[in-house]
């Protein structure tokens, strides 16, 4: 059966730095995506590795007293172990070092220079002698020197190998312009389409200063460039020497997943090597954005490097999985921080997919001795749910074809959102005390049964560790790995007369209290006082600036639900939707209004307020109200749930 390929590549990292959640996000995109293909059918093959040679391994090594390749084995297995851990489906490994890589960079080179495209000349550049290094104008420190050691660099020429970029530049510009999918998104191709109209230098692709490298061949005292030898990792698994049928099978690849500030790399550098080569360019080059941390670039000298292991250790793969691709829009730069991570996880994983299993089970055991029974009965509202469902596959289906995964998970979960207001529509609790209504009750138990079932699969590209976990809950015999995109495009899939498994909680409530500064931190942040003075600029009587307000985001939520705390005076639990998520808020309005009354108002909510905990409930945010001092009011709107305030 000839399925469908799909070969996708993360970047080979360099094994000079510890990972860090950057490079997770990158390789979790990556992985999602593939996951996704393979279940919509296609044959997939998902490529990452390591990117080993060059001078900095080569110091690194010396300073440590050891070879380079027992330099980077060590680093290169915490790559592979940290992979393991975040469930990164990953097809082949690519080491840099390995012999059947450097074959293939070798021969490209052989192949360029026969073409004509290589030639030997003069490279010259700044080089600083301790650091054995050439830095470029633009590089050097404030004094002129050398940005490491910040000692005088010096202009030295060295005898170096050329590739003829600039006869590439026009058949890459016809190129990217004939085929816009080429390189994504669009600010990165309009970015690419004027560097390349600035005019395109020859490529220095060889060094005589190190030999931590793959040799020219036959001018053994040159190593090849590190890029042009990294790019060719691509071609080098999928089989170009090795495997023949394999190459003709998955090259060209359909896309180079990197970062943005290597799409100049891989679309201009890549493509001409190929070119020279008469080889088919890769289908496209993605190019993400950044991960920032608590609003700053990650950097090893600000000390705000996030640590991917200590994370799934505190919270687990799937959680820290499902944020990065639920929290940023592809090819955007988005802020990773704890305390939205905490946020995301209470809000999204143990309320509203941790709610929704629970209670269906919950249900299923108490009102049917943990039978799921047939649908014999359908009324308008389980009509719409699986009207949902349709268009949720559909939709989602869509949204993943294009690596829009940020969006794919909001429509899922908006079909959550439904399931659970699904259960308050029918009220299952008063069908069961029905006699008369026992066909009703199995219905709606059914479809939310079958609604886990969708669910399950959809959310299975994200979340890998915890699908079977839900699959084993709901007592599905199918073993999950043969299940496709195909078997939730019909409604029903969940057998009649199946028992349920054993409940599991999936995602436990994090308690935030424990992570909020307390209070005897203060005497600590008062000594850093100079520091604090620069940051908090505002208000002069009182007065802040548009841009201070405009860090609120203020958003329109529907209250769905609410009940009063126990022994408090004025505290409310909230529950709201916001379209595409449910939060839980406590608002101390309970003297003002009943239960009954808030349910259905459209109220305006302070969305990005750090959690807190008040009577043991986690508050995500905070409605706004007005008062006179006497009477209060919510601040209503007609305006739908979701919407932002501005
Ligand atoms: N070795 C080269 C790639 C060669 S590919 C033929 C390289 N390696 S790297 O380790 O420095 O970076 C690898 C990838 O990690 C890049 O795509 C880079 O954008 C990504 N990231 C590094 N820090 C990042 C963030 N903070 N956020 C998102 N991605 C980041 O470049």
């Amino acid at each position: 059966m000839a399925n469908k390929t799909f070969y996708i590549t993360t970047p080979i990292y360099y094994p000079s730095a510890k990972l860090h959640i950057g490079h997770a996000y990158c390789t979790t995109i990556a992985d999602a995506t593939a996951r996704f293909k393979r279940l919509a059918g296609y044959d997939v093959f998902f490529l990452t590795g390591s990117d080993e040679h060059g001078q900095k391994i080569q110091q690194a090594a010396e300073k440590e007293g050891v070879t380079p390749i027992e330099y980077v084995d060590k680093i290169v297995a915490g790559f592979q172990a940290l992979w393991k851990r975040l469930h990164i489906s990953n097809d082949d490994f690519l080491r840099t070092s390995e012999p059947r890589h450097h074959r293939v960079v070798q021969e490209f080179f052989r192949r360029a220079k026969a073409k004509g495209d290589v030639y030997k000349g003069e490279y010259t550049g700044l080089y600083c002698t301790p650091c054995e290094s050439y830095w470029t104008e633009l590089q050097l420190d404030e004094n002129g020197c050398c940005p490491d050691c910040h000692r005088p660099v010096e202009q030295v020429s060295e005898e170096a190998y050329f590739f003829k970029l600039s006869n590439y530049a026009d058949r890459l510009l016809a190129h990217i312009e004939a085929n816009p999918e080429f390189i994504q998104p669009v600010s990165r191709r309009n970015e690419m389409i004027s560097f390349i109209k600035q005019g395109l230098d020859d490529l220095c692709i060889s060094r005589t200063s190190f030999d931590w490298g793959i040799p020219v061949p036959d001018d053994e005292k040159h190593v090849i460039y590190v890029w042009f030898d990294a790019l060719t990792n691509y071609v080098t698994a999928a089989g170009f020497f090795d495997d023949p049928e394999k190459f003709k099978k998955f090259w060209p690849a359909d896309v180079h997943l990197v970062g943005k500030e290597i799409v100049r790399f891989h679309s201009i550098i890549w493509p001409a090597i190929l070119m020279s080569l008469e080889l088919p360019l890769p289908k496209q080059i993605y190019g993400h954005g950044w991960l920032i941390v608590d609003g700053d670039k990650m950097s090893k000298s600000k000390g705000n490097v996030v640590d991917p292991n200590l994370l799934i250790d505190e919270f687990g793969a799937d959680a820290i999985r499902y944020f990065l691709l639920r929290e940023i829009a592809l090819g955007q730069d988005g802020n990773f921080s704890r305390d939205a991570l905490i946020g995301r996880i209470n809000a999204d994983l143990a309320n509203d997919l941790g709610n929704l299993l629970h209670r269906t089970l919950n249900m299923i055991g108490k009102f049917q001795d943990g039978v799921i029974e047939a649908a014999t009965t359908k009324s308008a509202v389980d009509e719409d749910l699986i009207a949902h469902a349709g268009e949720l596959v559909r939709d989602y289906s869509d949204a993943m074809e294009k690596m829009e995964l940020s969006r794919a998970i909001k429509l899922l979960w908006a079909f959550i959102g439904r399931a659970n207001k699904y259960i308050d529509e029918t009220a299952p609790w008063a069908l069961a005390k029905d006699a008369a209504k026992k066909s009703e009750l199995a219905t709606v138990m059914y479809n939310l049964a079958e609604s886990l079932r969708v669910i399950s699969v959809l959310v299975s590209p994200f979340m890998p560790e915890t699908v079977p976990k839900i699959w084993a809950q709901l007592g599905m015999a199918q073993d999950f790995a043969s299940v496709r995109l195909e078997d939730v495009k019909t409604w029903g899939g969940v057998p009649a007369g199946q028992h349920i498994g054993e409940a599991e909680q999936l995602f436990p409530r994090i308690e935030v209290e424990k992570e909020a500064p307390a209070p005897k931190e203060k005497p600590e942040k008062q000594k850093a006082a100079p520091k604090q003075e620069k940051k908090a600029e505002p208000a002069e009587n009182g007065v802040i600036t548009i841009d201070e307000f405009k860090k609120t985001e203020l958003r329109v939520a529907e209250v769905t639900a609410a009940e009063r705390i126990p022994k408090t005076d004025k505290l409310m639990k909230l529950t709201l939707s916001l379209g595409d998520e449910t939060r839980e808020v406590v608002s101390g309005i309970a003297d003002a209004y009943t239960a009954e009354e808030l349910v259905g108002k459209h109220v305006v909510l302070v969305a990005n307020l750090k959690p807190a905990k008040l009577r043991g409930v986690i508050s995500h945010g905070m409605v706004l109200a007005a008062s006179d001092g006497e009477k209060l009011k919510l601040i209503e709107t007609d305006m739908p749930a979701g919407s932002v305030v501005r």
